[in-house]
């Protein structure tokens, strides 16, 4: 079905184009379907391989996913009758190295909700292709969740975000880097081409709304634009990523929230604005700062997004 442009290389002694089977066998060994350049993706029994392994060890069907970023970690002690699941456990799925990234899978009930959070994400910094990046929201479309949130700590570029502040993500500009849905589509999931015009579901925008009203709690809502990292970014990208309409810019996230759209899970994203973007104080962007804002709203994040798990309607 896929013709594979010929080409005559050596590479470690092999030689290119090899045959090509696809699918590819799926057996116990990692099944990699990447052969001289990223035409093929893995197919869906991969991922339903990973799922599997989750589905026999999990309390519960998950109603709504959490992932989790940097420092905010600790909205996952708050569920109840938690279970855990480490990454490394799970056939074909990724291993977190990120600092301050735990690496596991927490069920749990909270606020009248099944839960599922991925304490620990994955970032292409780390080395992950974009396409790899696809594994963990295909697990959760998988494991049968209805919506998914996603949160982060995030740089400010708007001038009126202060330190401390949260965002509800409107929409996204990623410039850097591959598409995740780059490759062979797989056709479970989702179309080759889809619509990303709703990909931050507007009606769970207007939710947190809501309930950033009821705590009380001060609320921006902005565009998340990406960049790859792990350098924080120079004050001149600050300044072009200002220009081009970015309110607040991170490391993760976009990989995610494509995959959702792409399988039609509706999608809710927070930012932690953790500090002001580089150049728009005296000081270095520091990894410390990061984490010591990200640790002091820890409990006024979990406050809110606890109240926004109440109120899902799921
Ligand atoms: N830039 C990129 N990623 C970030 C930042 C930032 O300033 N703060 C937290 N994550």
């Amino acid at each position: 079905k896929h013709s594979i442009p010929a080409r005559e290389s050596q590479r470690g002694g092999e030689v290119f184009p090899r045959p090509l089977t696809f699918p590819p066998p799926c057996g116990m060994m990692r099944v990699s379907s990447k052969k001289g350049g990223n035409f093929m993706n893995e197919p869906f029994a991969f991922y339903q391989q990973s799922a599997d392994y989750v589905r026999a060890r999990m309390p519960f069907e998950p109603q709504i996913a959490v992932i989790l970023g940097s420092s905010l970690g600790p909205f996952a002690g708050q569920l109840q009758d938690p279970v855990e699941i480490d990454y490394s456990e799970i056939p074909n799925f990724l291993t977190s190295t990120a600092p301050g990234h735990a690496g596991k899978l927490i069920f749990g009930t909270l606020a009248g909700k099944r839960l599922v959070c991925l304490s620990g994400r994955f970032h292409s910094y780390e080395g992950y292709d974009f396409e790899q990046l696809t594994q963990p929201v295909r697990l959760l479309k998988l494991l049968g969740v209805r919506a998914l949130i996603v949160t982060n700590a995030a740089g400010g570029v708007n001038e009126r975000y202060r330190p401390g502040d949260f965002m509800l993500i409107a929409d996204h500009i990623k410039l850097n880097g591959a598409s995740p849905l780059r490759g062979r589509n797989v056709d479970e999931f989702g179309p080759r081409f889809f619509d990303v015009t709703r990909m931050y579901t507007p009606e769970l925008r207007a939710l947190a709304k809501t309930c950033a009203g009821e705590l009380g709690i001060r609320v921006q809502e902005g565009v998340y634009f990406f960049m790859p990292g792990p350098q924080f970014e120079t004050p001149a990208e600050i300044r072009a990523i200002r220009a081009l309409g970015g309110d607040a810019v991170g490391m993760s996230t976009v990989t995610e929230a494509l995959t959702a759209a792409h399988c039609g899970l509706p999608l809710l994203g927070i930012s932690v604005i953790t500090n002001l973007a580089a150049g728009m104080t005296g000081a270095a962007v520091t990894g410390e700062e990061v984490n010591e804002t990200g640790a002091a709203v820890a409990g006024r994040f979990s406050r809110y997004l606890t109240k926004i798990v109440e109120e899902m309607d799921v």
